[in-house]
């Protein structure tokens, strides 16, 4: 999910190793998936084991939302990898004991309520709309240290944990908005469909 404004932050391996590692910050940006790329539209694997493999795609999940400048979460199918991994940094730039959020296998458990709130998202870039979902919200997963952890959300977390958790199953924030919201939406999403990008 993208929000307007934010200040680009530094990563290191420390963020979710724990111990920094030399070879794991020397890591260049993934390339962002983008409107129309048909592995949006997939549904990511469930992760049976979380390895090191696993634990440097979140370090380099971390490092490509962070250069993206104004996002502040990632699903790994955004950068054409289908797994079920999610990572969120809502972060309050002068909040130093902030630790970003990495899930695998993040599930819904439970919901309440309902709130529209307006969305963005990095695989659609310069688009947003208002979103109903649900409020309040109950996410269970594993972390990267491989234990359970159950994320009790309101407000900004949970609403993107729930835009995070769509994207790895293939749905997108404009799939929750009205026909006739998206028809006003169509060409922007053309304009990304088309754009030319490096390969
Ligand atoms: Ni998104």
């Amino acid at each position: 999910m993208s929000k307007r404004r934010r200040k680009p932050k530094s990563t290191a391996a420390s963020d979710v190793n724990g111990e920094e590692s030399v070879v794991l910050r020397e890591t260049a940006p993934l390339q962002l998936r983008y409107y129309g790329d048909p592995v949006l539209r997939k549904r990511a694997e469930l992760v049976t084991e979380i390895t090191d493999v696993e634990r440097q795609l979140a370090v380099h999940m971390l490092e490509t939302l962070y250069a993206t400048g104004n996002g502040i979460g990632l699903a790994a199918t955004q950068v054409g990898i289908l797994k079920r991994l999610i990572i969120v940094d809502i972060g309050e730039e002068d909040d130093e004991a902030y630790e970003p959020l990495v899930l695998f296998n993040p599930e819904l458990m439970s919901v309440d309520g309902e709130i529209v709130v307006e969305e963005g998202c990095l695989s659609i870039p310069d688009v947003t709309a208002e979103v109903k979902r649900p409020e309040r919200i109950v996410v269970e997963g594993i972390d990267v240290q491989n234990e359970s952890v159950r994320i009790e959300a309101d407000g900004l977390l949970a609403r993107v944990l729930q835009h995070e958790i769509d994207h790895l199953n293939g749905v997108l924030f404009i799939d929750r908005i009205g026909g006739l919201k998206r028809q006003l939406l169509k060409d922007d999403l053309l304009k990304i469909q088309q754009a030319e990008r490096p390969a």
